[in-house]
C-alpha cells in the first residue's frame, strides 16, 4: 500500500518571493510529495489578474527549481482543482489564508487547509517597486477612444494622461469632460516631446504609418488599430524601425489577446478535431469608417475588416500561398469581399467581409474528426462549441468577459514593456505582416480600377 501523502497547492507566484516559498515549505511539511499548480497567464487574465509580469514559462522554471517542490501542473481553466485532486489522489490542499473560505468546496475532495500567509510581502507591492507606470498619450479622437480609457483602468501598469488630435475644438471639449486626461495636444511633434512613453493610435487608416513612424522614431512604444499600414512594404519598415529603437509595435487587434480565442488556438493545437482543411469566418458591419480623406485607397470592407478574419485563418492555417478576391463594389468602393485563400496542404480559408450590409457574423474550423463553432460576434470571443458527429462527445468553452474585451490586449502591450520584449506570441510581427498582406494583395490588385474620391459629407 502506498502511504505516501500528497499534497496540492495553486498559485501565480509572479516574482517568486519569500512569502511563496514559506507557503510551499509549510505546504510541504504536511505530507509526503507536493505539486505546485502554476496559472497560465490566459487563465490568469480571463479571471481578472492583468498585470502578472513573468510569462508562464519563467513562473513554471522558478518553481521547478525549488527543492521542496516535486511536480509542477498548470492550471488552465476554472473547474481543474477538482480534476487535479482526483488525477493525482491528493490528501490535502493548501492554500494561504488570504483564501480561507474559498476553497471550502474542495472539501468533497480532499481535506483543505488553510496556512498563514507572510506578512508585508505581496508579488503586487514587488511589481510597484519593480516596475514604474507606463505613461501612455492617445493619438486620435476615435469611436473607441473613450472605451479604451475605461478599460485601462482594469490594467494596473498603465496611465494615460494625454491626447492628440488635429481638430483643436473636438480636443478641447473631450479633455473638459475627462478629468484623467489632463492633456490635449493638436500638434502631434508637441505630443511626442512629453514624458508619454507608449502610444494608442486610432486616427483615420491613412494617418496610421506615418503616426506610428513619427513615434517611433521619438523612442515611443506604439499599438495602433488595424491596418497599420496600407502600402506596400510600409508595415516592414515600421518593424524594422521598432526593431532598432528597441519598442514594442503592436496591432490593436483585440480578438488576438482574449482568453478565449488563446484557449481556442491551444484546442486546435491537441488536434481535437483531426487535420484542419477549412476556416470560415464573417465580419461585417454597418459602420461607414469615418472618412478623413479624398482617398478610397483607405476605405472599403477590405481595409477596414479583413484583419479580422485574416487573423483567425492565418493562425489556424498558416502561411497563405494562393488568394483570390470577389468583391461587390459601388461608388468605388467594396461594400464586400470574399476572400479565399489557400494554405498549406491545400488548406482553404473563406473570409467574407462588409460594410454596409449585415450577415451572421460567426466562424466554423472544420477538421477530418470534428469541427468548432465560434457563434457571432466570433471577434468578441467568449464561447465556442467543439462538435463531432457524435454530439454527445461535444464540449463548450465558456470565458465570458466584462466590458468590451480592450483590457486584454492593453494588459499584453504594456506587460510587453514591462518584460523589455518586443513580440508578442499572440500577434507576432509575422503574424502582423502575413495579416496585412491580405488588405495589400487586394489593394494591389485593384490599383488600376482606383479612383481618388472627392471628400464625403461627414
Ligand atoms: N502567499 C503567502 N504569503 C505572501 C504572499 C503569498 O503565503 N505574502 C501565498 C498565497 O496565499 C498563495 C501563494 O502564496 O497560497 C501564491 O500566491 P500568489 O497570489 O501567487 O502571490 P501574491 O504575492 O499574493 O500575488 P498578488 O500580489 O499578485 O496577489
Amino acid at each position: 500500500m502506498n502511504n505516501k501523502k500528497t499534497i496540492i497547492t495553486y498559485g501565480t507566484y509572479d516574482m517568486l518571493h519569500i512569502g511563496h516559498m514559506k507557503l510551499l515549505e509549510r505546504a510541504k511539511a504536511l505530507g509526503d510529495y507536493l505539486i505546485v499548480g502554476v496559472t497560465d497567464e490566459n487563465y490568469d487574465r480571463s479571471r481578472g489578474k492583468l498585470n502578472v509580469v513573468e510569462s508562464t514559462k519563467k513562473r513554471v522554471k522558478a518553481i521547478e527549481a525549488l527543492d521542496f517542490v516535486d511536480k509542477v501542473i498548470i492550471e488552465t481553466h476554472k473547474n481543474q482543482k477538482a480534476e487535479d485532486m482526483v488525477k493525482y489522489d491528493v490528501d490535502i490542499f493548501a492554500i494561504g489564508d488570504d483564501w480561507v473560505g474559498a476553497f471550502d468546496y474542495l472539501n468533497e475532495y480532499t481535506h483543505v487547509e488553510y496556512l498563514a500567509r507572510t506578512e508585508g510581502i505581496s508579488s503586487t507591492k514587488l511589481r510597484k517597486e519593480n516596475f514604474s507606470t507606463i505613461k501612455m498619450g492617445l493619438a486620435g479622437l476615435g469611436r473607441d477612444t473613450q472605451a479604451f480609457i475605461a478599460e485601462a483602468q482594469f490594467v494596473s501598469n498603465v496611465k494615460i494622461n494625454r491626447i492628440y488630435d488635429e481638430d483643436f475644438l473636438a480636443l478641447k471639449a473631450f479633455t473638459k469632460g475627462n478629468d484623467e486626461i489632463a492633456y490635449g495636444h493638436d500638434n502631434y511633434d508637441e505630443f511626442l516631446d512629453t514624458s508619454i512613453q507608449a502610444v494608442y493610435i486610432d486616427t483615420s487608416l491613412e494617418q496610421h504609418y506615418i503616426l506610428i513612424k513619427k513615434a517611433l522614431e521619438a523612442g515611443k512604444h506604439v499599438l495602433c488599430e488595424n491596418p497599420l499600414a496600407l502600402g506596400k512594404n510600409e508595415l516592414k519598415e515600421l518593424l524594422s524601425i521598432a526593431k532598432k529603437e528597441k519598442r514594442v509595435l503592436l496591432t490593436a487587434l483585440k480578438t488576438a489577446f482574449l482568453p478565449a480565442f488563446n484557449q481556442l488556438l491551444k484546442e486546435l493545437e491537441t488536434g481535437v478535431i483531426g487535420e484542419i482543411k477549412e476556416v470560415r469566418a464573417t465580419r461585417t458591419s454597418l459602420y461607414l469608417e469615418k472618412d478623413y480623406s479624398n482617398e478610397f485607397i483607405a476605405q472599403g470592407a477590405t481595409n477596414i475588416l479583413s484583419s479580422y478574419p485574416s487573423l483567425l485563418i492565418h493562425k489556424v492555417l498558416g502561411k497563405c500561398k494562393e488568394i483570390k478576391f470577389f468583391d461587390q463594389k459601388e461608388s468605388g468602393y467594396d461594400i464586400s469581399n470574399l476572400i479565399i485563400s489557400r494554405h498549406k496542404g491545400g488548406s482553404l480559408g473563406v473570409a467574407r467581409v462588409a460594410t454596409g450590409i449585415k450577415s451572421e457574423g460567426d466562424a466554423v474550423i472544420s477538421g477530418t474528426r470534428g469541427y468548432i463553432y465560434i457563434p457571432a460576434p466570433w471577434w468578441l470571443t467568449k464561447k465556442f462549441y467543439v462538435r463531432f458527429e457524435d454530439e454527445h462527445k461535444s464540449q463548450t468553452f465558456n470565458y465570458e468577459f466584462e466590458g468590451d474585451g480592450l483590457r486584454y490586449m492593453i494588459a499584453e502591450f504594456t506587460s510587453l514593456i514591462q518584460r523589455g520584449n518586443r513580440k508578442s506570441k499572440k500577434l507576432s510581427p509575422s503574424d502582423m505582416v502575413a495579416i496585412n498582406r491580405v488588405l495589400l494583395d487586394y489593394n494591389e490588385s485593384n490599383k488600376d480600377k482606383i479612383k481618388t474620391k472627392n471628400k464625403k459629407e461627414r
